[in-house]
C-alpha cells in the first residue's frame, strides 16, 4: 500500500502500466476494488455487468493469448474481464413473467456504459491503493473465443480485459490533448479551432518525446490516429459476437 494521496493526484498520477512484479494481490483486496466498482453510478441501478476475475495461472495464460498476447496480461496478479451483462436482468424478466427487448441499441449502450464505468472505478480505486493498471480491448480481438473461454450466456458480451498488478515501472503520466479541444462551452467548436488544437498537441507530444529521450518513428498525434482508426474493421467480430449474444441485434 502506498501514502495517501488525495483523489485528484490518483488520477492525475495515472499511467498504463505494461510491467509488473510477481507480488500477488490479497483476495480481500481484489475484493475491496470490485465492490468499489460497484459504487460506480449505474443506468436505473440496473448495474448490467458482470466482471470476471482471472488469477489461474493456465487460464490467464489462455486468456493472454486470446488478447494479442500482451506481457503485462502474463505478468498480472490478477486479469479482471469487465463484461457488458444484460443476463441478470433478462433473469429478471423470466422471474417476473415479463419480456424486454434486450436487442434495440440502447440495452447494449446502457450495458457498455455501465461496464465502463465500473471498470474505471475499479481501476481508480486500485491505483489509490499504489496498484498499477492497463485496460485490455485486444479481449475484443477473438471475442468468440473469450466467451467460451468465460462459458459466458446469452446477453452477457466481453467488453474489455483489466491488468491489475503491483507496478514494476514509473513513467511520467501521458500529456491529452489540450483541455480546450475537450472542453466546449454551450456549443461544439468549429473545426478551424480544433485543428489548430490538435496540431498544438502534436506539437507538444513532439516536444515530449524529443524531452524523454523517445525517437518514434511518427510523434504527432494527428498522424497516429489517422491510422489507427483505419484498424476499426479488423474487430468485425465483435458485431457478429454482439449480435449472437443477442444484444445490438437491431437497427432501431
Ligand atoms: C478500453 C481501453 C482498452 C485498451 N486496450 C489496451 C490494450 O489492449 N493494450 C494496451 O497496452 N493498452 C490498452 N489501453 C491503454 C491505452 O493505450 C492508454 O490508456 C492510452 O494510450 C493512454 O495512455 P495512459 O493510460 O498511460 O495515459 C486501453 C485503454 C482503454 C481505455
Amino acid at each position: 500500500m502506498s501514502e495517501h494521496r488525495s483523489t485528484l493526484d490518483v488520477i492525475h498520477g495515472h499511467i498504463s502500466v505494461r510491467k509488473f512484479t510477481d507480488e500477488p494481490i490479497a483476495d480481500d483486496l481484489l475484493q475491496t476494488l470490485i465492490e468499489a466498482g460497484t459504487r460506480a453510478s449505474t443506468s436505473s441501478n440496473m448495474q448490467a455487468y458482470t466482471v470476471i476475475s482471472i488469477t489461474e495461472p493456465d487460464h490467464k495464460t489462455h486468456l493472454a493469448k486470446l488478447c494479442a498476447d500482451q506481457q503485462q496480461i502474463h505478468q498480472s496478479a490478477a486479469f479482471l474481464a469487465c463484461c457488458a451483462d444484460m443476463h441478470k436482468l433478462k433473469l429478471c424478466n423470466d422471474m417476473h413473467d415479463t419480456e424486454s427487448d434486450f436487442g434495440i441499441t440502447e440495452a447494449a449502450v446502457v450495458a457498455i456504459v455501465d461496464t465502463a464505468l465500473v471498470m474505471q472505478t475499479i481501476a481508480i480505486a486500485a491505483e489509490s491503493v499504489g496498484l498499477g493498471i492497463c485496460m485490455i480491448g485486444a479481449m475484443r480481438n477473438h471475442p468468440h473465443d473469450v466467451r467460451d473461454a468465460l462459458q459466458l450466456p446469452d446477453h452477457v458480451f466481453p467488453l474489455s480485459g483489466l491488468c491489475l498488478g503491483w507496478p514494476a515501472e514509473k513513467r511520467e503520466p501521458k500529456l491529452r490533448l489540450p483541455l480546450d479541444a475537450i472542453w466546449h462551452r454551450e456549443r461544439y467548436r468549429s473545426d478551424d479551432e480544433l485543428r489548430e488544437l490538435i496540431q498544438a498537441y502534436d506539437g507538444l507530444m513532439s516536444a515530449y518525446f524529443e524531452e524523454h529521450g523517445m525517437h518514434p518513428t511518427e510523434p504527432r498525434w494527428s498522424a497516429i490516429m489517422a491510422q489507427r482508426t483505419g484498424g476499426f474493421p479488423k474487430r468485425r467480430n465483435v458485431g457478429k459476437l454482439m449480435r449472437e449474444q443477442g444484444l445490438n441485434t437491431q437497427s432501431d
